[in-house]
């Protein structure tokens, strides 16, 4: 592989572009053995301007190859957000009979917005516009756009849920034709609907709003019309992530999800501190229901492909972790993955310090009194600040926390997934230490694994 990608902050197993400016992922799916990703992208600067699909394909979302831009802003406007789907039986007659992609996307055009479709033959290596676009036309709403495609079983329909304004659901029989079957006053960019096994019981099945990954909603849906049967619950704690999109059509009905990793309040300045690309996204979480004293709720967990990553594993069990102490004086890493366990003592406080340095570093910990795992980037680098907390109630007595670091993020999975909090940070190259710390008492340490991780772009 090119020498490519060891810039400082240059995130080494997230996905970036190359060069130029990444929002939103786009048309994620899975087909015939290869993860597509699309994503809004502006090539020509490291800040937002006008939108193309830029492309990459991977055998595990893992590792990933970037490929030519897909679709390039035309006529009716520029190509924002929206998703991709199997066609397998060609109810859209773009493929002789057989199988194949087709994306569906806004165009644009100064603020109007309409939905409009694309289809590729050779693997979406190559994309045709439909003739015939846009399928659905401007409305009396502007904003109105980030279509997100499924098939429905029960319906046996294609179902597309489109917001910005309103949220709306169409349907269709072939992609092309698309029916109104209900609007709903709720607002977000980027929606995702999907079903999900609560409990791993495929008899009981929920539906997810996904709010660009922001927040989510379970209810129902009959084809035609959400129905929430909760409050908007919040998706991930940290600042960073947004514009949330699940994979199509993946093998053995797994839902999951990438989001473009930042914050809309500092997503263009941080072009500042990543040259010659801005925007990355998160690593693939997958996504379960389960039943919790709150409620059904949604897990979050790295997917199991990030384990090919591991390198080195460095091992303690059963430690007191003693104010004062640090079990891991010594290790250092610029990107690593830990996953710890905790039972709750005397202390007050306890986690890990991650991109350690003079004067930095990144906490992921856990605040005992107040029951919130907690990540605090006041002193984790350069440009971002803020210390965000989820709340996480100990399970057994004990606490578990999973960190995935890179050389500009660290994502904190709490209690097996139950929370995420995810963060940019921007450390110096020098920053590579590590700390297990407890604060006002000890607490015990079951078990720590701390994996070196390998590059996916390098290695
Ligand atoms: C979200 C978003 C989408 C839109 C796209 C444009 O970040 O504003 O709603 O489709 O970005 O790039």
């Amino acid at each position: 592989a090119p020498d490519y990608y060891s810039e400082q902050y240059r995130p080494q197993y997230h996905f970036t572009p190359e060069f130029g400016w990444l929002n939103d992922p786009n048309g994620m799916v899975y087909y015939e053995g290869e993860y597509h990703l699309f994503y809004q992208y502006y090539p020509y600067d490291r800040v937002w301007g006008p939108m193309h699909w830029g492309h990459a394909v991977s055998k595990d979302m893992i590792h990933w190859e970037h490929l030519p831009i897909a679709l390039y802003p035309d006529k009716q406007g520029y190509i924002f957000s929206g998703s991709a789907v199997v066609d397998a039986h060609d109810t859209s007659g773009f493929f002789n009979g057989g199988s194949g992609l087709v994306a569906i996307f806004t165009h644009d055009a100064n603020g109007k917005e309409k939905q409009s479709i694309a289809y590729s033959k050779d693997k979406g290596r190559t994309w045709t516009k439909y003739a015939g676009n846009p399928v659905l036309p401007p409305i009396a709403d502007n904003d109105y756009r980030d279509p997100k495609v499924i098939w429905h079983e029960e319906t046996q329909k294609w179902i597309m849920a489109v917001a910005g304004g309103k949220f709306r659901i169409y349907s269709s029989p072939n992609l092309i034709n698309w029916t109104l079957e209900s609007e709903n006053n709720i607002y977000t960019e980027c929606p995702d609907l999907f079903p999900l096994p609560v409990d791993g019981n495929a008899q009981n099945k929920k539906w997810v709003l996904s709010k660009g990954g922001r927040s989510y909603i379970i209810g129902s849906f009959d084809g035609k019309t959400f129905v929430p049967e909760t409050n908007d619950i919040p998706m991930n704690y940290g600042p960073d992530t947004y514009a949330t999109q699940s994979f199509s059509d993946v093998p053995g009905g797994r839902r999951i999800i990438m989001s473009w990793m930042t914050n809309l309040q500092y997503a263009s300045s941080l072009k500042e501190v990543t040259n010659p690309w801005n925007g990355a996204n998160t690593i693939p979480y997958e996504l379960s229901l389960v039943t919790s004293p709150e409620g059904i709720r949604l897990m979050q967990k790295p997917i199991a492909e990030l384990q090919q990553l591991r390198g080195a594993d460095y091992t303690l069990t059963n430690k007191t972790v003693s104010p004062g102490t640090n079990l891991l004086e010594g290790h250092h890493a610029l990107q690593a993955e830990i996953e710890a366990v905790f039972e709750l003592g005397t202390a007050q406080e306890f986690g890990l310090k991650v991109r350690q340095g003079e004067s930095e570093e990144t906490i992921v910990g856990y605040d005992t009194a107040n029951k919130k795992m907690f990540v605090d980037r006041n002193h984790s680098g350069a440009k971002l600040t803020g210390r965000s907390e989820a709340p996480l109630t100990p399970e057994n007595n004990r606490i578990t926390m999973h960190l995935f670091v890179d050389w500009s993020s660290v994502e904190a999975f709490g209690n097996d997934g139950k929370q995420i909090i995810t963060n940019l940070v921007f450390p110096q190259f020098g920053s590579d230490k590590m700390e297990l710390y407890a604060k006002g008492g000890d607490v015990q340490l079951v078990s720590l694994h701390l994996y070196d991780l390998k590059s996916t772009w390098r290695d």
